[in-house]
């Protein structure tokens, strides 16, 4: 059975700040949902990451979809409605544009999609991060893909020894979807050239090289490329079917053991380490760190077993920890060098005012 799943997240509010959103959000997101569902999908779930609510769909329309997305858009409004009810802080954030106009992607929300043949067995991971950008999934991609010290099965599997194709995007060219693909192992330094700049160019997709079958799609959207200003992190979201021809669960999930550092944290405009926690946890130190979650699901028939929260087990407890320090010892420096991101990065336009009125107070 051909199935896809749609992966759509947005901010639309939060309790305390840009913390964790309220569970009557996230309950009306879900009524909204459950009341329209049957004429278009399969299945769905809802899950919160930070301040992000994310929904899950199964169903039969393909991607990009202009129903399925304006089912999660509707869902997003009635959302925003109610957090606008509540009094929750930055109520419709993500949602830029006052009208749907076919697809979601453009608007706000960050979107990862798949179309593909079910196999007998589906197992397959959600990844949600919050106070990052899509550049954050990089470096666990390409662990996870295409190096053996996190995905053995590319010397054990003879179903893995041909290797992943990877579609990198050029996120900063905003004129048309720019990307190109390079092939794992032959092109391994080309990828790492590329992935070095995580705020250019991002893995949009992966591909076993084994039977062409898609394993990734993560979501590339870069808000300040649709406002042209500060309205928050792109807070990616992003799709891995696991095991047979792709790695297994533990080997994506693998490098997330190194808290790498990632561009987002405060005001989007700092340097921290990406920190891998429970659903449903929210942010806290430094509006951070930055977050990412995972829920592991099978999906039969485009139904949806129950959740495995892949990050709640006593091993990333000691992950964390060694994440919490991490972000200590950054953020010790403040302001300064590596822990703030370049000046092209930095998120909200107050420090552009700042230099040019010193600029003006230069002499020479
Ligand atoms: C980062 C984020 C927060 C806010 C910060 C200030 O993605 O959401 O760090 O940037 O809390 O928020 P405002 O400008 O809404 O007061
Ligand atoms: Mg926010
Ligand atoms: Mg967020």
């Amino acid at each position: 059975m051909k199935i896809t799943l749609s992966l759509i997240k947005a901010d639309i509010g939060s309790i305390g700040g840009h913390l964790r959103p309220s569970k009557a959000l996230l309950d009306t997101v879900g009524e909204y949902i459950e009341g329209e569902k049957d004429k278009l999908v399969i299945d769905y779930r809802i899950g919160s990451t930070g301040d992000d609510i994310a929904i899950l769909f199964s169903h039969q329309k393909g991607t990009g979809n202009s129903e399925i997305h304006k089912l999660a858009w509707d869902a997003f409004m009635a959302g925003t409605a109610k957090a606008k009810e509540e009094g929750l802080y930055g109520a419709g954030q993500d949602l830029l544009k006052n009208a749907f106009s076919g697809n979601i992607k453009g608007l706000g929300p960050a979107v990862a999609e798949m179309e593909f043949e079910e196999r007998e067995n589906e197992p397959f991971i959600c990844f949600c991060a919050d106070k990052t950008d899509p550049g954050a999934f990089n470096l666990p991609l390409y662990l996870g893909f295409a190096d053996p010290m996190h995905c053995s099965g590319l010397i054990l599997s003879p179903k893995m020894s041909k290797g992943f194709k990877f579609e990198i995007m050029d996120v900063e060219y905003t004129k048309n979807d720019r990307f190109i693909e390079l092939n794992a192992p032959e092109d391994l330094y080309d990828i790492a050239a590329l992935l070095r700049d995580n705020e250019r160019f991002v893995i949009s997709k992966i591909y076993s090289r084994e039977n062409g079958e898609q394993a990734v799609a993560a979501s590339t959207t870069r808000l300040h490329n649709i406002a042209g200003t500060y309205t928050g992190k792109d807070d990616p979201v992003m799709l891995v079917r696991v095991q047979g021809s792709f790695p297994a669960a533990g080997e994506v999930l693998s490098p997330y053991s190194i808290g790498h550092y990632v561009a987002g944290f405060m005001r989007g405009s700092h340097n921290g380490p990406l920190m891998p926690v429970k659903a449903g946890c929210g942010t806290s130190f430094f509006d951070g760190p930055p977050i990412v979650t995972a829920a592991g699901y099978c999906v039969h028939n485009g139904k949806f077993t129950e959740a495995v929260d892949c990050f709640d087990h006593p091993y990333w407890d000691h992950v964390r920890r060694k994440v919490a320090r991490k972000a200590t010892e950054l953020r010790e420096q403040g302001f300064s060098g590596a822990a703030m991101l370049p000046y092209s990065e930095l998120e909200y336009g107050g420090i552009v005012d700042k230099m040019k009125r010193l600029e003006s107070k230069f002499k020479s």
